[in-house]
């Protein structure tokens, strides 16, 4: 088993460069199932995750050649079977989109239930309804999905709930359907305008991605032959920005879109940290302890839900008592428990948890729940007094690509070793 040795106390100084967004990696590479020929993907991060999509590509007959840790062309032209590897599927979230790129291309997958983070309920009701509105049953059972459809037809579907995961399978779904598509009340993340601009590229016909409201008219094939480079990845950006306010540093965030980081920015400011925005880059800097500050987790623009526990931190040091509300997964307060280890005074009930502001955290072994939380246990182990051993780096290595090495660059002592 790894664990992280981080030597805390020194303020993060310097450049950090963002990868290629996680959630538009993982919902592009199932897309490429969509695609009758060969296309080029560029700036993927080189994550556990990604590679994980690729074996299930691979597995179910694409061709994949890397060209670096972050470059792969693809050859979907011969795919040969529609069962997905069970024990594959089951290993990530984002094995739903399989499902959705499979109904277009085959009109039948079957896959194994999706894993992933454990943040409480994970539903895939409204993935299904978009499914079964366009023509497609589904059968759930023993841990497996199995979808089927002779023949997929454009329709309106009105999402109940504004659901990252459930807008892009539909989208997938109805890219090669006959006749047009509409998703009302759709999620408007950047990684949604990304899959759409991906397809897009490759033929497809999709508008207002980015908006409430999407429309897809059903074209007949996607040809490929482009190359398509991954959207920066906003959360990474915004854990490097926080961590910059934690510990009192001062951070130039390259290869990043500062308008996707709004809503961090604004919080960051409330804060007491300082921005430059250069449009592509942004620095970050705080020079003194953090003032307190209210969260409501939101989907896209809202502050997003995947820096909730990053913000964690920023507040358990601040200089009076903060309230976050997280609106989105009812299991992602785990981390505060690993917090309140290291000094901090953290209450936590259901949806909501109160920040009792401490001067300083002290080292402690803590244990990762899930990727946020293990991020935010590194920003705690950057700032806190002492050793922190932070465990089940597993979590971590699944959505942020050579993390320790770019906090070292930042100047933080942080050494991965065998326990
Ligand atoms: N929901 C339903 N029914 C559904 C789908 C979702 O009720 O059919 C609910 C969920 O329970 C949740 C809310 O809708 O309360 C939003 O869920 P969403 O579908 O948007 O989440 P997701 O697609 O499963 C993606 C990211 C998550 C991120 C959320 C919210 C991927 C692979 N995962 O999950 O990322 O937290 O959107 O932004 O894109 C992470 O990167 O650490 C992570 C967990």
């Amino acid at each position: 088993m790894e664990k992280l040795v981080i030597k805390g106390g020194t303020p993060l100084k310097g450049d950090v460069t963002i990868s290629g967004a996680k959630n538009a990696a993982v919902a592009i590479l199932p897309a490429t199932l969509l695609i009758n020929g060969i296309c080029r993907i560029e700036n993927l991060p080189n994550i556990s995750d990604v590679k994980i999509s690729c074996e299930i590509l691979e597995a179910l007959g694409a061709k994949i050649t890397w060209h670096s840790d972050n470059e792969i062309t693809i050859d979907t032209r011969n795919i040969t079977t529609t069962q997905a590897p069970l024990e594959l599927t089951s290993k990530f979230r984002a094995s739903y989109y399989v499902i959705g790129a499979m109904l277009s291309r085959k009109g039948d997958i079957t896959v194994g239930m999706p894993g992933g983070c454990k943040l409480g309920a994970r539903p895939i009701d409204q993935h299904i309804k978009g499914f079964e509105a366009l023509g497609a049953t589904v059968e759930v059972e023993k841990g497996t999905i199995n979808a089927k459809a002779k023949k997929l037809v454009g329709t309106a579907i009105y999402m109940d709930v504004t659901s990252v995961g459930a807008t892009i399978n539909v989208m997938l779904s109805a890219v090669l359907a006959n006749g047009t598509t509409t998703i009302d009340n759709a999620a408007k993340e950047p990684h949604i305008v990304d899959v759409a601009n991906f397809l897009n590229a490759m033929g497809a016909d999709i508008r207002g991605a980015g908006t409430d409201i999407i429309k897809i008219n059903g074209v007949k094939e996607l040809k490929g032959g482009a190359t398509y480079s991954v959207v920066p990845d906003q959360i990474e950006a915004g854990t490097f920005m926080l961590a910059a306010v934690a510990s009192k540093g001062d951070v130039l965030i390259k290869n990043c879109i500062t308008k996707h980081l709004e809503s961090i920015t604004a919080k960051v400011i409330e804060v007491g940290g300082q921005i430059e925005d250069f449009g592509d880059s942004m620095r970050v800097w705080c020079t003194k302890r953090p003032s307190p500050a209210n969260i409501k987790t939101l989907p896209y623009p809202g502050f997003p839900t995947d820096l909730q526990p990053q913000m964690g931190v920023v507040l358990s040091i601040a200089d009076g008592t903060s309230i976050i509300n997280e609106n989105i997964w009812e299991s992602r307060f785990q981390y505060t428990e690993e917090l309140n280890k290291m000094g901090a005074k953290i209450t936590a009930q259901g949806k909501t948890a109160f920040f009792e502001g401490v001067k300083k955290l002290t080292a402690a072994p803590v244990y990762s729940s899930d990727l946020r939380a293990g991020a935010a246990l590194i920003i705690a182990g950057i700032i806190a007094d002492g050793e922190t051993e932070v465990y089940n780096l597993e979590h971590i290595d699944r959505g942020y690509e050579n993390i320790e090495a770019k906090f070292r660059a930042l100047g933080a002592i942080i050494n991965r070793v065998k326990d």
